[in-house]
């Protein structure tokens, strides 16, 4: 059997030796766990004479006490030795340039719909919104186009299958059947107006199946067309950010309006280049009128008591004359050159008094 100093160098051998702290943890255990050559030796204490049992008890007290310490410092040397290691190789050079940051941009038409969300709010109107899947009742029938009606087919419809009923149901054409739910749900004075999106099977520089639309209506007791008018008037000039730009109203038809009008705004015209202002031309951008006593009626809405007024505009048309985008298209393409050409800066917040001047960065 090996003598306790012959067991005792070997291990503070073996400790030196230790190059990671799992070898380190291993030799303890071997040593001085409940198994280890000192334990066993602590144990064996048991079988000898009282002298020889103290004599050799201290001998092999001091033993452990000195692998334990010899084990402690190496386990300081392992660990900041690591420490090193990892500093060295996980370098960061503070001097190197830092990498160019993307900012990201805001779609024009997101802005546009901020932009006239903010000018009618100050008018104190409310956004209010409806489903894009749209019954046939909310998108025709309350809104005075009967089946058979020549509006019907004008809308290039989008129709989904039919369900068990027979009935099928629209991509809805227009922002308007947002009034009939509006209508059927509260009482007035209302004040709305209904950002989002609409559907027509149509395809080309100017109309995408999927377009954007921003209805309004007022109803109230006493509305009439001057109210209508004054309303529009102050949109237009204050979104196109011309004080003075001329607006005209011009006899249209609409099924659920009597009477009708599309609005105009003055431009000109010169080789191509489009101006928007007082000119010789004229630009169509929405249509309005006061809303029809029969879709008042389909509302419960009593029309010798309440009247109102209701327009709807799309939103990539005044974009494309506001910012000038020439193809409605460019707009769904996802083209990154695109929107740092046409998009805004997130924090470049809309204000009602920005006009042209707050335009594409
Ligand atoms: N819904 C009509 C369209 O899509 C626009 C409109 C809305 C006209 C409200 C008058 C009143 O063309």
């Amino acid at each position: 059997m090996q003598s306790l100093d012959a067991v005792s160098s070997e291990i503070i051998d073996a400790i030196g030796a230790a190059d990671s702290l799992d070898a380190l943890e291993a030799i303890r255990i071997d040593a001085l766990g409940k198994k280890g050559r000192i334990s066993l030796m602590m144990r064996d204490l048991g079988g000898i004479d009282a002298e020889a049992r103290k004599q050799a008890g201290q001998a092999l007290n001091k033993a452990k006490d000195e692998i334990a310490a010899a084990i402690e410092a190496k386990q300081t040397l392992l660990a900041s030795a690591a420490l090193n290691a990892r500093l060295s190789a996980e370098r960061l050079d503070v001097s190197l340039p830092s990498r160019p940051e993307i900012d990201a941009r805001l779609h024009p038409l997101s802005r546009t719909i901020e932009e006239v969300i903010a000018i009618f709010a100050e008018m104190g109107f409310e956004v209010a919104e409806g489903p894009d899947i749209e019954s046939d009742y909310y998108n025709f029938t309350a809104l005075n186009i009967p089946p058979e009606h020549p509006a019907r087919q004008e809308h290039d419809t989008f129709y989904l299958p039919a369900d068990a009923n027979g009935k099928r149901k629209v991509l809805r054409t227009h922002t308007s059947p947002v009034q009939i739910r509006t209508m059927e749900a509260n009482e007035p004075p209302i004040r709305i107006i209904v950002p989002g999106r609409t559907y027509r099977s149509d395809h080309d520089a100017t109309h995408s199946p999927m377009f954007h639309q921003c209805e309004g209506l007022v109803i109230g007791d006493g509305i009439h067309m001057g109210h209508l008018k004054g309303c529009l008037i102050d949109f237009c000039r204050t979104f196109f950010g011309v004080d003075d730009l001329p607006v005209r109203f011009r006899p249209s038809y609409f099924p659920f309006t009597e009477p009708s009008a599309e609005v105009d705004i003055g431009c000109t015209r010169n080789n191509g280049a489009l101006k928007i202002g007082a000119g010789d031309d004229w630009l169509e951008i929405l249509g309005s009128g006061m809303v029809n006593p029969r879709v008042l009626e389909n509302c419960g809405y009593d029309p010798e008591k309440y009247q109102g007024f209701a327009f709807g505009m799309g939103i990539e048309r005044i974009a494309m004359l506001k910012y000038g985008i020439p193809d409605l298209r460019t707009f769904y393409d996802s083209d990154l050159r695109w929107m740092r050409h046409y998009g805004f800066l997130p924090f470049d917040a809309p204000s009602i008094h920005a006009g042209l001047a707050g335009g594409a960065v």
